[in-house]
């Protein structure tokens, strides 16, 4: 079989954890084989619209990506060819105008509340990893981060999650808990689960001719 790099789709809601397991994983690589793809930086660019707009927008939707990019990127990390991946900016709503070059890698893992979502995106997994945790955890580090690192008032998080992320969540995200072959509790923290998740790259990389 031909060397191709393997793909670990790593979903679950905001705040679940994913980001701490994609880290997880990464440092047991060593940084040197592997790359995380975010879906968050795939945010359909609204840089044509006015702030007031920009505001407005479900970012919780499957229709708020740009999956076509997405998956157009990940087809040219598969051939090993490198992509210029968007930029996100949180405080603006909308793509920056900066990207990043990003060298393929081995493994990608490809980490957001709605990749288990679009069924082309499953199609290109070699594993799926539903991050499951607490909803008042998850609100508790949506709240945190959100205001520390996003430019969030207190009211405005607790507006967006009840109006729009918690509907969301229950409508788009924990149904795709069904398409995950590992359900992981409480994200990067589970170390029996960090491990088995690399135990079973490394065997797929074998199998693949990659190690
Ligand atoms: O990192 P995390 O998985 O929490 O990121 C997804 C969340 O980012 C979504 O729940 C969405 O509500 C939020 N988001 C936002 N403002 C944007 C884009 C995304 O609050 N402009």
């Amino acid at each position: 079989m031909g060397k191709k790099p393997v793909v670990i789709g790593v979903a679950g809601g905001s705040g679940s954890g994913k980001t701490s397991v994609a880290r997880a994983i990464y440092e047991h690589f060593g940084g040197h084989s592997i790359l995380v793809l975010e879906q968050d930086f795939y945010y359909k660019d609204q840089s044509h619209l006015p702030f007031e707009e920009r505001l407005r927008t479900n970012y919780d939707h499957p229709l708020a990506f740009d999956n076509d990019l997405l998956i157009e990127h990940i087809h040219k990390l598969l051939r090993y060819e490198p992509i210029e991946k968007p930029v996100y900016d949180y405080k603006l709503h909308t793509r920056s105008d900066k990207v990043i070059h990003v060298e393929p890698k081995d493994v990608i893992i490809l980490e957001g509340i709605l990749v288990l979502e679009d069924e082309r995106l499953r199609d290109l997994m070699d594993i799926k990893v539903y991050v499951d945790t607490d909803a008042d955890i998850r609100i508790i580090r949506r709240l945190l981060r959100d205001i520390n690192e996003r430019g969030r008032t207190l009211e405005s998080v607790i507006e967006q999650y009840v109006t729009v992320v918690r509907p969301m969540h229950n409508q788009f995200v924990e149904p795709t808990k069904r398409y995950a072959d590992i359900i992981i509790p409480e994200g990067g923290q589970n170390r029996v689960a960090i491990d088995l998740m690399v135990t079973k790259i490394r065997a797929i990389l074998e199998q693949k001719s990659i190690l």
